[in-house]
């Protein structure tokens, strides 16, 4: 379960590649390590620890969810957001990360909803991949994700890390460490203080009994 009221914030870090030498998994781990150095806790988890099949109806109602995609789900509950960091394929969602996402979200009560999310992403091109990380959005806030709105790509990636991790630039490495950290202050703000009330709610996978789009008044 999330983390109680006092204790440290728990986020899962997912680098969503599966290749040895991923730059996405490089940041993701960057991440994890700007998340650690505020007290808080990161769960890194590189998607290639979560293997699962294309979902299959038929797979899913004969054997329920394989293993991978229970463990992604666990990992996701425990924690209280959670930061992707993602490749751009053909700018869109990598085929694994998007087929990750199905499987998780068939379980009930629905696992996304309402997580604190970022977004950051890395390629060689100069864009970074960001464009992928626009397209992430649309699954995630369909799941009632709260996706933060600033997003972080690196451009050039292969070129972009230092030997000990950081970002070689300094302006990239402190816009990235000043995105994350404001993250957090957010994720914060919500689980620790509640001032942050849902306001609009509208998934509709999962009946709640009430009208399936409704306004919560707190
Ligand atoms: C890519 N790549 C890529 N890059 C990009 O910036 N925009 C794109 O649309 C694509 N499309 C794309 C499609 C496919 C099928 C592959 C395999 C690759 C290049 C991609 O950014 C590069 O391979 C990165 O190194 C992938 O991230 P990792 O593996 O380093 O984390």
């Amino acid at each position: 379960m999330p983390t109680e009221p006092h204790g440290p914030l728990r986020l899962l870090v997912i680098g969503a590649a599966l290749r040895q030498g991923s730059t996405n998994i490089r940041l993701a781990s960057l991440v994890a390590r700007l998340i650690n150095d505020t007290g808080a806790t990161a769960d890194l988890a590189p998607l290639h620890e979560f293997d699962m099949p294309l979902y299959n109806g038929d797979v899913e109602e004969a054997h329920g969810l394989p293993p991978g995609a229970v463990a992604l789900r666990d990992r996701l509950a425990a924690s209280d957001g959670f930061v992707i960091s993602s490749p751009e394929y053909n700018a869109s969602v990598p085929g694994v990360l998007k087929n990750a996402i199905d499987w998780v979200s068939r379980v009930r009560p629905q696992p996304f909803k309402t997580k604190h999310a970022l977004l950051v992403s890395a390629s060689p091109s100069m864009a970074g991949g960001n464009r992928g990380l626009w397209v992430l959005r649309v699954p995630l806030e369909h799941l009632g994700t709260r996706v933060y709105p600033d997003m972080f790509s690196l451009p050039k990636a292969y070129e972009a890390f230092a030997e000990n991790g950081d970002l070689a630039d300094p302006g990239l490495q402190k816009r990235l460490s000043d995105t994350v950290s404001g993250f957090l202050s957010l994720v914060e703000a919500d689980s620790r203080y509640g001032c942050l009330r849902r306001r609009w709610y509208e998934f509709l996978g999962e009946c709640t009994g009430a009208p399936i789009t409704q306004r919560a008044e707190d």
